[in-house]
């Protein structure tokens, strides 16, 4: 006889309010039997931080507290890979083994696990195409489900109570290392996420002239912290000020939205 599959449940818990949790993932949530807490390489600040997040979400929302935390600790990245695709695929390759070793030891046939994810599961993040990758190997038979997320994205457009595309027109959504290349003379709005070193800070002088920027740190969360205007006049405000709250909390966590003043056309 086939065993019965086990589920996992990749939740998305909103990028930092425990308010921003939907009522679709609390639901969610009191079906895991088993919670897999994926150890990620942040800082020993970080983490505590990002748990204690967590550790609110479950003790707020779980009726029945007689679930069980397995942690599962990340391989390490090779960050200094020439080719940064491959060194993430084999990244990504090594998590699905070592998540797939404790769904086998620590979910029995038939359970529930439960994935935590920060924000939104759809916008980068890793943990879908680990799961994929599970499956793809064919050694473990899992279903899967995916719960939406309030990401960073909303929660920064809604505090600069912003629509994020203008009428008619679209919005890039990408990583700090991507805008290091420049600005593409047709992109008018571009999400900033992923970005340790404020690459907007070094744009050419045309784009610092053209753009306002709309900045948010620790959204949701009571160090939040906003700042929006024309990226030249408040570009070096916004480094200073997340390099003081890098220095007193440990870590940041920051997205922005450059916003072309005078789009052409
Ligand atoms: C690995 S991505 C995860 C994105 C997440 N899945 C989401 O939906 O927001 C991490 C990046 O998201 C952004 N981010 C996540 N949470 C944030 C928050 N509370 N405030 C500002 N930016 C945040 C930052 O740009 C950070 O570098």
């Amino acid at each position: 006889m086939l065993s019965p599959v086990r589920t996992l449940l990749l939740i998305g818990v909103g990028a930092g309010d425990p308010d921003f949790v939907t009522t679709q993932a609390i639901a969610a949530l009191n079906r895991v039997d088993v919670f897999f807490v994926l150890d990620k390489p942040y800082s020993e600040a970080a983490a505590s931080d990002l748990n204690a997040v967590r550790d609110e979400i479950c003790t707020r929302y779980v009726r029945d507290p007689g679930y069980r935390t397995v942690t599962v600790v990340d391989p390490p990245r090779d960050r200094a890979a020439a080719d940064y695709a491959a060194g993430v695929s084999d990244w990504r390759d090594r998590r699905a083994e070592t998540l797939e070793d404790a769904i086998r030891a620590e979910l029995p046939d038939g359970g529930c696990g439960g994935l935590l994810v920060w924000g939104d599961p759809c916008l980068y993040d890793s943990t879908i195409g680990v799961v994929e990758h599970i499956r793809d190997r064919g050694d473990l038979e899992l279903d899967y489900e995916v719960i939406p997320g309030i990401s960073s994205i909303q929660a920064l457009a809604a505090r600069h109570r912003l629509t994020l595309n203008r009428v008619g027109r679209g919005v890039q959504i990408t990583s700090g290392r991507h805008l290091a290349g420049g600005l593409a003379p047709d992109v008018d709005d571009v999400v900033v996420m992923l970005d340790p070193h404020l690459a907007c800070a070094t744009l050419p002088d045309r784009d610092l002239d053209d753009f306002d920027i709309y900045w948010g740190a620790y959204l949701g969360t009571p160090d939040e912290l906003l700042a929006a205007g024309p990226l030249r006049t408040v570009v070096a405000d916004i480094a200073r000020t997340r390099q003081d709250a890098r220095d007193r909390k440990g870590w940041i966590m920051d997205s922005y939205l450059l916003r072309r003043r005078r789009p052409a056309g």
